[in-house]
């Protein structure tokens, strides 16, 4: 036998930031490592951030850094290219070095854009699909305050393009923040349907992550422990948001699933679920949540040893079931759980069929375009992913 034919043998790369710092109260961090990369920041953040004080907290910590900040805070849910190009605005007034982004997906996404265009002359369609960013972004700084997309350690961030109504995925190296500051405490305050909504972003990142055909061992180890930290800790979390054992391991999971699909991409999930996010602003949580389990159906049969990895570390026993019965619990525990924290079926979320199957083919091609279906171990057709988005109304 080849000693170099074993599942692992080749050779893979794997990215993440210069430095991730976190836990409990580490939110304190931002002054710190703001001062290395220069004088004047931009910090991104919404309306949510500043009600909830977190943006005062991150500003006296920046200027305790002896940097001074700008603050734009009018990023929405979804960002899109009007929001990035008035951010840019104001990091070119103030002549900024770095965008510091505070906030969930959306406020990261934003800053990480508004990082790129600083740098380049492009508009940000221009940048759609992998390395279309010519030059290094300004440095961005990352504060997450959902346990949800994992952006503040990938190097993707997602737009809405309002021309076309297209949620475009942008995919660079230069998009990797250089420094996540990752602090639970900042989680408590999300209101239920948030916490419950972006929890299910993360674990659809971990399993993605796992059964994507460009997995490879690095993001494996990650993913599955990812699954397992929210199989354990995600109903307590969204419980009890007091629950600080809980809330420290759900936003660890976040970050874990984060690395894992940063460095092996998503699957059929994600690409089906943006264009319902562009085109019926279903938030990106939910529009995966109510994918996730008819996708996991979908792709099963092709990968089942790998689904029966994802039932075990949901904390289910598959003892003395067949590869295709422990695969399908699999499908039953990822149902179970969103249950249990209340995630609405598709027919609550009061989208109208036949408006939404009526742009079925264009959302099917969209998701194609994407290049993430192309990850899943059961590759879907433009028929078979219109088939998935009809079973949404059953
Ligand atoms: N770049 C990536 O790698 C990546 C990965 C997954 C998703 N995304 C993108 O991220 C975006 C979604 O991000 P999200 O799910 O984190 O939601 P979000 O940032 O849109 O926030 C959702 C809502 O929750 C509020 N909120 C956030 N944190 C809060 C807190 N701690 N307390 C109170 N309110 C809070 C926000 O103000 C907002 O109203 C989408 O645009 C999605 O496409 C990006
Ligand atoms: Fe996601």
């Amino acid at each position: 036998m080849n000693p170099f034919d074993f599942i692992g043998s080749k050779m893979y790369e794997f990215r993440a930031p210069q430095i991730i710092h976190f836990g409990l109260g580490c939110l304190k961090k931002v002054g710190s490592e703001a001062a290395r990369f220069g004088k004047r920041a931009l910090l991104v953040s919404d309306q949510s951030m500043q009600k909830a004080g977190y943006v005062a907290q991150a500003l006296e910590q920046i200027k305790a850094g002896g940097v001074e900040a700008a603050v734009y805070d009018q990023v929405n849910a979804e960002p899109t290219d009007k929001i990035v190009d008035e951010g840019l605005r104001i990091y070119k007034d103030n002549k900024c070095d770095m965008a510091i982004a505070l906030g969930g997906g959306s406020p990261i996404d934003a800053a990480k854009a508004i990082a790129a265009m600083a740098t380049n002359t492009a508009k940000v369609p221009d940048f759609m699909g992998l390395n279309k960013i010519a030059k290094p972004a300004a440095p961005i700084i990352a504060i997450p305050t959902t346990a949800g997309t994992g952006s503040e350690v990938t190097r993707f961030t997602i737009i809405t393009d309002t021309a076309r109504d297209v949620k475009m995925l942008i995919v660079s190296d230069f998009l990797m923040p250089q420094a996540a500051i990752v602090d639970p405490l900042l989680t408590i305050s999300m209101p239920g349907w948030v916490a419950a909504s972006t929890a299910v972003d993360a674990l659809t990142h971990a399993i993605e992550s796992y059964i994507s055909r460009k997995a490879q061992p690095l993001t494996e180890t990650l993913a599955l422990e990812a699954i397992r930290l929210l199989g354990t800790y995600l109903r307590r979390a969204w419980a009890n948001p007091e629950d600080l054992e809980a809330k420290n391991y759900t936003m660890l999971a976040s970050t874990v699933a984060g690395m894992a699909f940063s460095n092996s991409s998503v699957a059929m999930v994600h690409g089906m679920s943006r264009p319902i996010g562009a085109c019926f602003h279903v938030a990106h949580g939910l529009s995966n949540a109510i994918l996730l389990p008819l996708v996991m159906e979908f792709s099963c049969v092709a990968a089942p040893e790998k689904f029966a990895d994802i039932a075990e570390a949901m904390g289910e026993n598959i003892e003395g079931l067949t590869l295709m019965e422990a695969a399908n619990v699999a499908v039953d525990a990822v149902r179970q759980l969103c249950d249990d924290i209340k995630i609405p079926r598709a027919i609550e979320l009061k989208l109208k069929q036949e408006e939404f199957m009526r742009m079925a083919p264009k959302m099917a091609e969209d998701a194609l375009a994407s290049g993430s279906p192309g990850n899943n171990p059961r590759r879907p057709s433009k028929e078979e992913i219109i088939e998935v988005y009809g079973q949404l109304f059953k």
